[in-house]
């Protein structure tokens, strides 16, 4: 679609979202080579509009139907998007009433249905004068609607973590913060904090990994003071727990099985320079070429190969290695903040089919694995099914495997493994980690 409307780009994509179609990054990635939109000012409002748009949606479209006499056919879903889009711009955004009505209005007819003007004009007076009744109404008869989960993760989380559950859906409804990983091979944390604080950039130290720094604003990363030479990267606080849990040696051979874009992969080698190997493995080309570009700016090296990592004989070439990262695609339902559109492009069955990958990696990964030697599986996720089951089901079937515990201050000891629940503010991710050694 060639136009510079703002809200018929971002229905279109949400609508595309909604039926399982690429994510928002990937929408976000495709169309800026196309010039859709006319300045920065404009990106920034279509980030903040899909962004708003997806932590938000089922909330949004709880409303959207109330205000609707009878359901759009699933053809018009853009336009029921566009409502979405008109509706969360009135409720969380300041741009003024005229000005949402407008566009919005005028967004129908990009999308090609002229005829959607009259009814995108009722709806948005609509809930602009009702809005306060419709809400009320929907508390009292669904009041599930305000915290905005697809009824079967809302009622995942409830069941699978009700101590914690309120916190969890808070969290997954925040804004996250922008954290950073110091690269303690080249400066240290307080060091980086004082430049940070000398170009006024206010930030504090994270509390559980030592490398970990948390910006008060999200800044561009080309103004972060030494980030193009390789000082800091972006990483959030869970992920830079995984070095200390891998616990890489001088003379160690290391796997990064899923390795892209190579956050873990850059912090074992900051954190480790005298490895004889590190390998970093990714099924997807594309993302492995961003592998290359954070090793070149923080003056790494590693060996990347393009590979399934389950196809085992198509890239081993038979030479064990002492520790092995199997940080596995998943959910990611312990990131929702910060990819919110995991709420409208998870269902139940891609899970069980994600699941299938995680044992089959798990069951492969392992004959590469030298006796003695460590293999510690990572996930995003906050499913039990993805994580402690996982590594239940592998023990049961694999007689060389022995189960660490992990000893730390931090998470949830689980019947295997430990768990960051995620949380709102300067706190980390959700996230998993167990640690098998081979016998
Ligand atoms: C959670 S992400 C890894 C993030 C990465 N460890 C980091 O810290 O930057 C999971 C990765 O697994 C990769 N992947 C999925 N299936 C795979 C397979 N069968 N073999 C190898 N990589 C796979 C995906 O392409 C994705 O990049």
């Amino acid at each position: 679609m060639k136009t510079t409307n703002i809200r018929a780009i971002a229905a279109s994509i949400l609508a595309e979202l909604e039926s399982g179609k690429g994510s928002i990054d990937s929408h976000l990635a495709a169309i800026k080579n196309k010039n859709q939109y006319e300045d920065i000012v404009e990106g920034a409002l279509l980030q903040e509009i899909l962004y708003g748009c997806c932590r938000w949606f089922h909330m949004l479209e709880s409303i959207t139907n109330q205000l609707l006499s009878k359901p759009l056919k699933r053809k018009d879903s853009d336009l029921k998007c566009l409502l979405i889009v008109g509706i969360y711009q009135l409720r969380f955004l300041s741009t003024p009433e005229y000005a949402v009505l407008n566009e919005t209005v005028c967004a129908a007819a990009i999308l090609g249905k002229t005829w959607g003007k009259a009814l995108v004009n009722a709806v948005l007076r609509n809930y602009l004068r009702e809005h306060d009744a419709i809400e009320q109404s929907l508390m009292a008869t669904s009041p599930g609607y305000q915290h905005s989960h697809p009824e079967w993760l809302l009622a995942t989380i409830r069941s699978q973590w009700p101590q914690t559950s309120d916190q969890v859906v808070l969290a997954n409804n925040s804004r996250p913060p922008l954290t950073l990983r110091v690269n303690l091979a080249r400066s240290s944390r307080a060091d980086m904090l004082a430049a940070l604080q000398e170009v006024g950039i206010e930030a504090t130290a994270g509390k559980l990994a030592a490398s970990a720094i948390y910006l008060d604003t999200p800044t561009a990363v080309n103004d972060l003071p030494g980030f193009a030479h390789g000082k800091m990267s972006v990483q959030d606080e869970a992920s830079q727990l995984v070095p200390g849990l891998l616990q890489p040696a001088p003379g160690m051979r290391v796997l990064d099985a899923c390795a892209a874009p190579g956050g873990k992969t850059c912090h074992i080698l900051e954190s480790e320079p005298l490895l004889t190997s590190c390998t970093a493995l990714d099924i997807d080309a594309g993302r492995l070429n961003r592998i290359s570009e954070n090793l070149n700016r923080l003056g790494l090296k590693a060996k990347l190969l393009v590979a399934d990592a389950t196809a085992v004989s198509q890239w081993w070439d038979g030479q064990t290695f002492d520790r092995i990262l199997l940080d596995a695609p998943c959910s990611a339902t312990g990131v929702i903040r910060r990819h919110p559109d995991i709420k409208l492009l998870r269902t139940r069955k891609n899970v069980d089919k994600l699941i299938q990958t995680q044992h089959a990696l798990l069951h492969n990964l392992w004959q590469c694995l030298s006796p003695g030697g460590l293999l510690l599986y990572t996930s995003c996720s906050i499913l039990r099914e993805e994580n402690e089951a996982n590594i239940a089901h592998f023990l049961e079937n694999s007689a060389s495997a022995k189960y660490e515990s992990i000893a730390a201050d931090w998470g949830v000891e689980c019947r295997y493994g430990r768990q960051l629940l995620p949380s709102s503010g300067n706190e980390p991710d959700g996230f998993y980690y167990a640690l098998l050694r081979k016998m």
